[in-house]
């Protein structure tokens, strides 16, 4: 076991797809074997923009499902669901007293909106609420309140974990130091999950292949995967094909070696590559979908599973909030 506490945060706004599990899930699902790890449905983040209770719950269940079905390990792993933390509240509300607005001027996501504010001749301020504005001190609060040393995120999270390492500076320089630095580790794949139009997989994109389709609905997206037009005779490019990254991510090292073969020596056409891509993926998520669909049938189980890791969290949190309200306020 390695001592490093990894934390890290999912915000339950869609049905995880296949991107998301190669680029986020399954390294953290990795690195949960090794280390303590905080991994939390961050609901209150998804609040800025979305405004309907029914959908977040169910995101929030099919992203603990997801997890708890590919091999989370629950041992090492305190699974919880961000809102269930009272702590949490708190901490954020600490730490506005240490965080320069100039600061939150400088986060991408707000500045996306007001350059696209400005660029449609709108008001700086449309469409952005406070919850958007403060976004990356909720964020920090996520992880200093259990004194993460690792944060694994995607490159478009990096700033926010760097903001959170400020904002403990921020606070360690005025009150001693309470805090630990932070540290970011951006997945490398994330990003680069091609999607069925070669774009990088993203729900904004509609290229999405779900995580847990029903095999016939699985087999119906691979078959759309868009190729180039090279016959079945002609050498193909492996690197390039959205067939053969998406296989890497699923088949072992020896299947990997033949299909690159395959793709370079020629006399295989897409259609065929494409049903060798289905039957492994589809082969190696049958015991995880079905574990998955009798949690999601079952969703007590789920929230038992959370309520066992919140209570655990607001362990940890609530020591937090003891010696920042000491510092703080005597
Ligand atoms: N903001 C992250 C995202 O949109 C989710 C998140 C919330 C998070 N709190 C976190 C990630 C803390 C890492 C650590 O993906």
């Amino acid at each position: 076991m390695d001592d490093k506490i990894v934390l890290t945060g999912i915000k339950p706004t869609g049905t995880p797809h296949i991107g998301n599990y190669i680029g986020a899930l399954k390294p953290l699902i990795k690195m949960s074997q090794s280390h303590k790890t905080f991994m939390f449905i961050a609901d209150l983040h998804a609040l800025n923009a979305v405004h309907n209770a029914k959908e977040i719950k169910q995101h929030t269940y099919e992203i603990a499902a997801l997890m708890i079905a590919m091999g989370l390990n629950l041992e090492n792993t305190v699974l919880f669901r961000q809102s269930d933390i009272d702590e949490i509240y708190k901490l954020s509300s600490f730490l506005m007293n240490v965080t320069p607005k100039g600061l939150m001027n400088r986060a991408h996501s707000y500045k996306a909106c007001v350059e696209k504010n400005m660029e449609m001749g709108a008001d700086v301020d449309t469409g952005v609420n406070m919850g958007l504005y403060t976004y990356p001190i909720l964020m920090a609060a996520d992880i200093l309140l259990y004194n993460s040393d690792i944060v694994p995120v995607g490159k478009d999270q990096k700033q926010h974990v760097e903001f959170a390492r400020d904002i403990a500076g921020y606070f360690n320089n005025l009150y001693g130091k309470t805090f630990k630095l932070p540290e970011p580790v951006i997945s490398e794949d994330a990003g680069l999950i091609p999607g069925l139009d070669g774009r990088k997989m993203s729900k904004s994109y509609d290229n999405t292949i779900p995580l847990f389709a029903p095999s016939n609905e699985l087999k119906k997206k691979i078959m759309r995967i868009i190729t180039d037009s090279k016959t079945p005779e002609e050498s193909k490019d492996p690197d390039t094909s959205t067939i053969f990254q998406l296989y890497k991510h699923f088949a072992n090292e020896s299947e990997i070696a033949a299909l690159r073969k395959r793709f370079l020596d020629g006399g295989m056409g897409y259609g065929t590559a494409k049903t060798i891509l289905f039957e492994k993926i589809d082969s190696v998520l049958s015991t995880p979908r079905a574990e998955y669909e009798r949690l999601m049938a079952n969703t007590s189980e789920i929230d038992a599973i959370l309520a066992d890791g919140a209570q655990k969290a607001r362990f940890v949190a609530s020591k937090t909030i003891a010696k920042v309200k000491k510092k703080m306020l005597g």
